[in-house]
């Protein structure tokens, strides 16, 4: 066994088709330039220590008053965060049929806020993966780190798609097709130009996708057109972006927005920043992730990004500066 792994992934836009991927529809996901950290390190003493010197994570306080600081968490986010970590290494065990669990400080960093519909938890529970393997000397495959990761999400969050958790792994483009097997598809396409803008969320993912089943639950028959229509847009903006047909590819960005908005998951806020981008010019937005707040994208050529940029701002939108196409999880250093 090594003494120290570090490995990294990236964090994720959905273009097209999130939710529906849930129920079976394809998606369209793009990594970003933003990164999560993962070090793993061994420790001489049987316990797990799990630290972040800069994880962004709502609801994090700090009182300063004289002398005295005093320091509010949103437990229940950390916890949660933790319980990716902790199913990693438990399914990485499993994988490699190894029973005695070794004493680590598992140190997570991110360039990217938590809970912004960038896939930060897929990211996080990719790159312990694959950190963790490698100190235990194994070399896992990259289909190997995606099916672990999407075991993760679903037992801590209940339902998941394989999406996020498969982008961090690759990287680049994916098209996201549940049921097949790989249920993902790398995409030689240029990623399009996007601006992405962000807003705090309130909810989990878990919490969203569960809000979007009893609404089917409700109205089964309703929901699933929605989802159809979803699915059908999807395949139809992969066509799109194939072509390099920026004006149709952003007005099924639009339409994708509107039926997110049917399934109750955007807000006042995303879908004002959505108009705001709509009005500086973007060829088309949505929200993007599983809503709530969170994260949108606007589909803008180069010359309109300041303006775009700018219109989001003025909304009360923070710009999270990235590119997309960013590369898949990485084993960055072992020792
Ligand atoms: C979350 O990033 C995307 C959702 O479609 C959930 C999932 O795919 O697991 C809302």
């Amino acid at each position: 066994m090594f003494k120290r792994a570090v490995a990294t992934a990236p964090g994720k836009v959905t273009l097209f088709g999130e939710h529906a991927v849930v129920y079976g529809h394809p998606a369209l996901v793009a990594a970003i330039s933003r990164r999560v950290r993962v070090v793993v390190e061994r420790l001489d003493e049987p316990k797990l220590v799990v630290s972040s010197s800069n994880l962004p994570i709502r609801g994090l306080n700090l009182e300063l008053r004289g002398d005295e600081i005093r320091a509010a968490v949103d437990t229940r986010l950390a916890l949660r965060l933790l319980s990716y970590v902790l199913e990693a290494l438990e399914v990485v065990d499993q994988h490699l049929g190894v029973e005695e669990k070794p004493g680590l400080r598992i140190t997570i960093d991110s360039d990217m806020p938590v809970s912004a519909g960038l896939g930060t938890s897929a990211s996080i529970t990719v790159a312990t993966i694959a950190a963790y393997s490698a100190l235990r000397g194994a070399k896992l495959k990259r289909e190997t780190i995606a099916r672990l990761g999407h075991m993760v999400e679903k037992r801590v969050q209940g339902a998941a798609s394989p999406m996020d958790t498969a982008i961090a792994t690759y990287g680049g483009l994916l098209v996201i097709e549940p049921g097949r097997s790989p249920p993902y598809r790398v995409l030689e396409a240029v990623s399009p130009p996007l601006v992405i803008g962000y807003t705090p969320r309130e909810g989990t993912t878990a919490e969203l996708v569960a809000r979007v089943r009893m609404l089917r639950e409700r109205y089964p028959d309703l929901v699933d057109m929605v989802m159809e229509s979803i699915g059908r847009l999807t395949r139809r903006a992969l066509d799109e972006l194939l072509s390099g047909r920026l004006d149709s590819l952003g007005e099924l960005m639009d339409m994708n927005h509107s039926l997110l908005r049917a399934l109750g998951v955007s807000t006042k806020k995303l879908d004002d920043m959505v108009n705001a981008a709509k009005v500086a010019g973007a060829l088309g937005a949505k929200l993007t992730g599983a809503g709530g707040g969170g994260s949108m994208i606007a589909l803008c050529p180069e010359k309109l990004r300041s303006h775009v940029e700018a219109s989001i701002r003025a909304v009360g939108g923070s710009i999270i500066e990235a590119n997309t196409g960013g590369e898949g999880v990485k084993v960055e250093s072992l020792g």
